[in-house]
C-alpha cells in the first residue's frame, strides 16, 4: 500500500495555495525601500532638464549650497572629475549620469542635492540655476535619419549620425524567391507606441557606505540585484565582495526596475563622499518621464501567400526609437531583442527581418515592459499581419490560422529565424477558444447587427512566446551567461530555507518555489521559507524579468531539491540498513522495495544528516544548483475578444473576452490565473487608453496620470479563462513554461483586431494604439488609416 503524501494537501504542484507573501502585504507590513530608515540618513533629490535637447552653458549651484540643511550638491562637472559623469549601459553604450555637455531628453538628470530631508533637497534643486541653449529636438526615427539631422550623441567618437545599429536576421534570398512565387502579397505598417510599466512603487535606493569596514550596502528597487552588484563594482571601481545589494519588497517591476538609473549611482557616490546613508526615492512624474520605457517601434512588413491560404514567406523591417542612450537590458547577441520570434507559431518556410535602431531626444527606451525582449512588438505585428492577410485572401481568420499553425507532430520545430520550439497544441487551444466565445454564433449575430447599422467585431490573437532566456550558448548580458541558481538548506527538524538568484516583484515566488520543493521532496510547502534579493546570502542569478523565473530559477529549485533527495536516499539506506539500490521513493518517504511498509520519511532523513550519518558521509543536508536551460520554453495562448463600436463617437466596448493559455504544468493555478488577468488588463490598457508621446519640441506628453491612464476595475472588462490544454515543456524538470507576460504580450492584438473587424468594409487596415474614440471615429468617417506616431500637437 502506498503511503505517499497527497501532493495537493502539502501544497505541491497544482495546489492553488494562497500567496504567503500577501499576509504581510495586506496588513501593510511589507518592507519596501522607502520603508527603510537608517540612523543619520540623508535625502537626495534630482534636478531634471525641462528641455529635450539643449547645450548646457552654465550650472550655478551657489544658492543651493547656501540653503541650511544642504550637505552636497552634485553636478555633471563634479561627477566628471571622478570619471563618473557617464556610465556603461547594458547594451554596450554609455549613458550620462548627470549631464555635462548637453541635455538629450526632457527629464534628464542634471544635478542632485543631498539634504537633511527631501523637502529641503527639492527646494535646493529649484535654487540651482542652469543656462541652456536650446537645440532642435528629434522625436522619431524618420527625423533622426533625415539629411542634416542634428547629431544627438556628439559626445561619442565614431558616431557621425543618429543610427545605433543596422541588424538583419533570416534568409533574404529564400524570402525574395518565395515572394516571386506568391499569389497574393499582403502588407501592413504600424507604430507600437511608447508605453510605461507604471509600477505602484517608483524606483529608489538607500546607499550606505561604511568607512570603517569599507563595505557599501545598497537597498534598492531592483529586479536583478546580482547584475547591479557587478555594475556597481565596475562603475564605482569598488571590490565586488565589498558591495551588498539588497532588494527588499518590490511594489511592481514589469521591467522598469532592471536598468541602472543615475539616481542609484548618485546616491552611492553621495554616501561615499558624506559617509552617511543617502536615500533617493523617485517621484511619480520622475518615473513617468525618465525611466525604463518600452516599445516605440515602427514595423513595416509583408507576407507572401498562396491563394489556398498557405503562408510562403514573411519580410519585415523595424525602426526602433531608443531615446538618447541605448540602454536596453537584453541578450547581447540580439540587437533588437527577440523581435525575430515573430511568426514562430506558424509554419513559415522563409523569413527575413531587418532592423535599425536610432537615437532620439527621448528618455532611453526599449526596456521590456512585461515582455521577453521585444516579443510584445513581435507578437503584435504577427497577429495584426495575420488578420490583414486573412482579410486580403477573403479567408476566415480562424481557418487561416489553422491552415498555418505548426502542427502537434512537427515539434521540436525550427522557425525560419532559428528558434527551436519545444512543444505545443496550437490547433486544440484555438478550438477551445472558438467554442468558448461561440464563434459561429457570433458571426451570425455580427452579420445581422450590421444590417441594422450596428458594428460588432471579433478579434483573435494566437501567439507563442520565447520565455526563459536562456541557454548560455546564445544568451548573455554584457558577456555574463544567462543561467540561474537555487540553494536549499534542510534544517535538522525537516524545515527548510530556499534561496534563489531571482527576485519576485509581486509574482509570488515565495509561494510557488516552496511548492516545487514540496513536489520534489514531500516537505509541506509551509515548512519551506523562500528568500531572494540579498546578494550577500542569495546565490548568483540574472534576476527576474522576461518571465524567466519559472523556466530558469524554478528549474534550479527542482534540481537542487533532487540533489538533496539523492543524499537523503543514501541516508535512508543507512537508516533502513539496506543497500541504496533497494530503496524506492514515494512522495515524502523512502521505503524498502521488498518490504514497502519499512520506510523513513524525508524529515527522518533530515535529522539523520545531523545525528546519524553513515561513516564517511559529509554531515548536513544542503546544496546549490546552477541551471543552464537547454532551450527556451514556449507557452502558447489564444485570446478572443468581441466588441461593439459606436460609429457616431468611435467609442468601443468589450462584450466578451476569452483566454486559453497553455503554459505547461501549472505550479499554482490561482497565481497563474492572476498573472493572466493582470496581463489582459494591461493589454486592454495598451489597446484602449495608454501611450506616452512627444510634441515636436520633445516635450513628453503624458507625464502624469491625468494623461497616462491606468485602467481601474471600473473600465476593465471581465475575462473568461481556460486551462484545459496542458503541454508540458519536454526539457523543463517539472514541465513548466513561463506565463508572467503572455497575456500582456498577446492580448493587445486581439482588441485591435476586434475593432478593425467591426469596421471591416471601410478599407481601413490600421489604427495605431491606443484606439482612442477620436482615432476610431476618424477611421470610420474618413475611411483611412490613423497613425499615432509622434510628434503630436502640443495642445493634444
Ligand atoms: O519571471 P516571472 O516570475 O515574472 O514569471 P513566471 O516565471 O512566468 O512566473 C510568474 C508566476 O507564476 C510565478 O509565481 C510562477 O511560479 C507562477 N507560475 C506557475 O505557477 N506555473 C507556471 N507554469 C508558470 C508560472
Amino acid at each position: 500500500m502506498s503511503q505517499a503524501l497527497d501532493e495537493i494537501k502539502i501544497g505541491g504542484l497544482g495546489a492553488s495555495r494562497k500567496r504567503v507573501e500577501d499576509d504581510r502585504f495586506i496588513r501593510g507590513k511589507g518592507n519596501y525601500t522607502d520603508d527603510i530608515t537608517l540612523p543619520g540618513m540623508l535625502h537626495m533629490e534630482i534636478l531634471r532638464s525641462p528641455l529635450a535637447h539643449a547645450r548646457i552653458k552654465s550650472v550655478d549651484t551657489s544658492k543651493a549650497w547656501d540653503i541650511p540643511g544642504v550637505h552636497l550638491v552634485l553636478t555633471g562637472e563634479m561627477m566628471a572629475t571622478r570619471n563618473l559623469a557617464w556610465m556603461p549601459t547594458l547594451s554596450y553604450d554609455t549613458q550620462a549620469v548627470l549631464a555635462t555637455d548637453k541635455v538629450r531628453f526632457q527629464g534628464q538628470e542634471v544635478a542632485c542635492v543631498v539634504a537633511d530631508d527631501p523637502y529641503i533637497a527639492k527646494d535646493a534643486c529649484e535654487a540651482i540655476e542652469v543656462e541652456y541653449e536650446p537645440l532642435p529636438a528629434i522625436v522619431n526615427p524618420a527625423q533622426a535619419t533625415a539629411d542634416g539631422a542634428p547629431v544627438i550623441r556628439d559626445d561619442k567618437v565614431n558616431q557621425p549620425d543618429n543610427v545605433i545599429y543596422d541588424w538583419e536576421v533570416g534568409d533574404k534570398a529564400g524570402t525574395d524567391l518565395a515572394f516571386e512565387q506568391a499569389d497574393v502579397i499582403s502588407r501592413l505598417k504600424l507604430h507600437y507606441p511608447r508605453s510605461h510599466p507604471s509600477p505602484i512603487e517608483c524606483c529608489g535606493s538607500i546607499a550606505d557606505f561604511n568607512r570603517a569596514t569599507s563595505k557599501l550596502t545598497v537597498y534598492m528597487t531592483t529586479q536583478a540585484p546580482h547584475i547591479i552588484r557587478a555594475a556597481v563594482a565596475l562603475v564605482a571601481e569598488l571590490p565586488e565582495h565589498m558591495i551588498r545589494i539588497v532588494s527588499p519588497d518590490i511594489g511592481g517591476g514589469f521591467g522598469n526596475k532592471v536598468p541602472v538609473y543615475p539616481g542609484y549611482v548618485c546616491s552611492i557616490l553621495a554616501s561615499i563622499l558624506l559617509e552617511r546613508p543617502v536615500k533617493w526615492i523617485e517621484d511619480k512624474s520622475g518615473n513617468l518621464i525618465s525611466t525604463g520605457f518600452a516599445r516605440d517601434i515602427y514595423l513595416d512588413g509583408e507576407m507572401a501567400l498562396r491563394k489556398d491560404g498557405k503562408i510562403l514567406a514573411v519580410r519585415m523591417h523595424a525602426d526602433a526609437d531608443h531615446g538618447a542612450f541605448f540602454s536596453d537590458a537584453q541578450p547581447s547577441k540580439f540587437k533588437i531583442g527577440l523581435l525575430h520570434s515573430t511568426f514562430a507559431c506558424y509554419d513559415v518556410p522563409a523569413a527575413h527581418l531587418t532592423a535599425r535602431g536610432t537615437y532620439s531626444n527621448k528618455a532611453p527606451g526599449g526596456v521590456a515592459y512585461r515582455c521577453s525582449f521585444r516579443v510584445t512588438e513581435a507578437m503584435f505585428f504577427q497577429e495584426r499581419m495575420i488578420a490583414a492577410a486573412a482579410a486580403d485572401l477573403g479567408m476566415d481568420p480562424a481557418e487561416f490560422r489553422r491552415t498555418n499553425f505548426v502542427r502537434d507532430d512537427q515539434f521540436p520545430h525550427r522557425t525560419p529565424f532559428g528558434f527551436l520550439l519545444d512543444s505545443g497544441q496550437y490547433a486544440k487551444c484555438l478550438e477551445v477558444g472558438l467554442k468558448a466565445i461561440g464563434y459561429d454564433d457570433f458571426r451570425r449575430q455580427q452579420a445581422e447587427a450590421r444590417k441594422r447599422g450596428k458594428l460588432l467585431g471579433l478579434g483573435i490573437s494566437t501567439m507563442t512566446e520565447p520565455l526563459g532566456a536562456g541557454n548560455s550558448r546564445e544568451y548573455d548580458i554584457l558577456g555574463i551567461k544567462m543561467f540561474d541558481s537555487a540553494e536549499l538548506k534542510i534544517h535538522m527538524t525537516g524545515k527548510a530555507i530556499l534561496r534563489t538568484g531571482a527576485r519576485t516583484q509581486g509574482q509570488g515566488h515565495e509561494t510557488t518555489w516552496a511548492q516545487i520543493v514540496a513536489h520534489e521532496l514531500g516537505l509541506p510547502a509551509e515548512d519551506v521559507i523562500v528568500e531572494e534579493g540579498d546578494t550577500d546570502t542569495a546565490p548568483f542569478g540574472m534576476g527576474t524579468y522576461a518571465s524567466r523565473s519559472t523556466p530558469v530559477a524554478g528549474a534550479a529549485v527542482s534540481m537542487v531539491a533532487r540533489k538533496i533527495r539523492a543524499k537523503a536516499r543514501r541516508l535512508a539506506a543507512h537508516l533502513l540498513e539496506v543497500s541504496e539500490e533497494d530503496i524506492e521513493w514515494e512522495l515524502g518517504r523512502f521505503y524498502v522495495r521488498s518490504a514497502p511498509d519499512r520506510g523513513v520519511t524525508i524529515q527522518e532523513c533530515a535529522i539523520a544528516a545531523y545525528s546519524n550519518m553513515p561513516d564517511g558521509m559529509e554531515p548536513g543536508l544542503e546544496n546549490t544548483a546552477y541551471y543552464d536551460p537547454p532551450n527556451l520554453t514556449w507557452p502558447f495562448a489564444v485570446y478572443l475578444v468581441t466588441v461593439e463600436v459606436d460609429p457616431e463617437t468611435g467609442v468601443w466596448d468589450v462584450l466578451n473576452m476569452v483566454a486559453v493559455d497553455d503554459c505547461g504544468v501549472r505550479i499554482n493555478p490561482m497565481i497563474v490565473e492572476g498573472q493572466i488577468m493582470g496581463g489582459l488588463t494591461e493589454a486592454y490598457a495598451m489597446a484602449n487608453m495608454q501611450f506616452i508621446t512627444f510634441d515636436a519640441d520633445g516635450n513628453c506628453v503624458g507625464s502624469n496620470y491625468m494623461d497616462y491612464l491606468l485602467p481601474t476595475a471600473w473600465e476593465t472588462p471581465g475575462f473568461e479563462l481556460h486551462s484545459e490544454v496542458v503541454t508540458p515543456s519536454p526539457h523543463h524538470p517539472i514541465g513548466a513554461k513561463g506565463i508572467g507576460e503572455c497575456a500582456a504580450v498577446g492580448g493587445p492584438a486581439a482588441f485591435v483586431n476586434a475593432v478593425l473587424d467591426a469596421i471591416a468594409g471601410t478599407g481601413v487596415r490600421n489604427i495605431d494604439m491606443p484606439l482612442l474614440p477620436d482615432r476610431v471615429w476618424e477611421a470610420i468617417t474618413y475611411r483611412h488609416d490613423v497613425s499615432g506616431a509622434p510628434p503630436v500637437r502640443s495642445d493634444d
